[in-house]
């Protein structure tokens, strides 16, 4: 029923719980599992004198991915039995999300209810609140 699911991580506490509700299911189902961590690009400047800024710096993308790839890594090698893929894409982070869950076809995708900035006047983020409107599929939100 559920062979593919894909968790969206985005490095904070919440995301990696919804990582491992992830493998916890994936182990449960046998499902293929895959990890997705967007960086946003292009990055804006939100404070000070260049507010609003934008700046595309491909040093800063290529050092931003590999620490992605670095934080999606050591959450997959907990769990060396199940295979997971790491993928680490630049982009829109929910549109990235929705678009990846699409093309990979899966039946379930995961998030964390909240991601860095856990205001707890919110009961979720922007982006898992804007996923679950747009995704492709059904959508799980991990709140702990
Ligand atoms: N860049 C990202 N890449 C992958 N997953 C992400 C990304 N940003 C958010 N997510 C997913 O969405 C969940 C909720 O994060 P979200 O960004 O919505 O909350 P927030 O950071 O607390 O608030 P906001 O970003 O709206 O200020 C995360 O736990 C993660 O699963
Ligand atoms: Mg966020």
């Amino acid at each position: 029923m559920v062979r593919k699911i894909l968790a969206a991580v985005d490095g904070s506490k919440p995301s990696v719980d919804a990582a491992h509700f992830a493998m916890d299911l994936a182990t449960q189902t046998q499902a293929e599992l895959t990890f997705l961590f967007v960086i946003e690009t292009p990055q804006v400047i939100p404070v000070g004198p260049l507010s609003g800024y934008v700046t595309t710096s491909r040093a800063r993308s290529e050092e931003d991915v590999k620490q992605a790839e670095a934080i999606i890594e050591h959450i997959a090698k907990e769990r060396p039995e199940l295979k997971i893929v790491n993928r680490v894409e630049l982009g829109e982070p929910v549109d990235t999300i929705c678009e990846v869950a699409k093309n990979l076809g899966v039946e379930l995708l995961v998030v964390g209810a909240r991601g860095h900035n856990a205001a707890q006047r919110f009961l979720m983020g922007s982006v898992s609140d804007r996923v679950v409107h747009h995704a492709p599929c059904p959508v799980l939100v991990v709140r702990r």
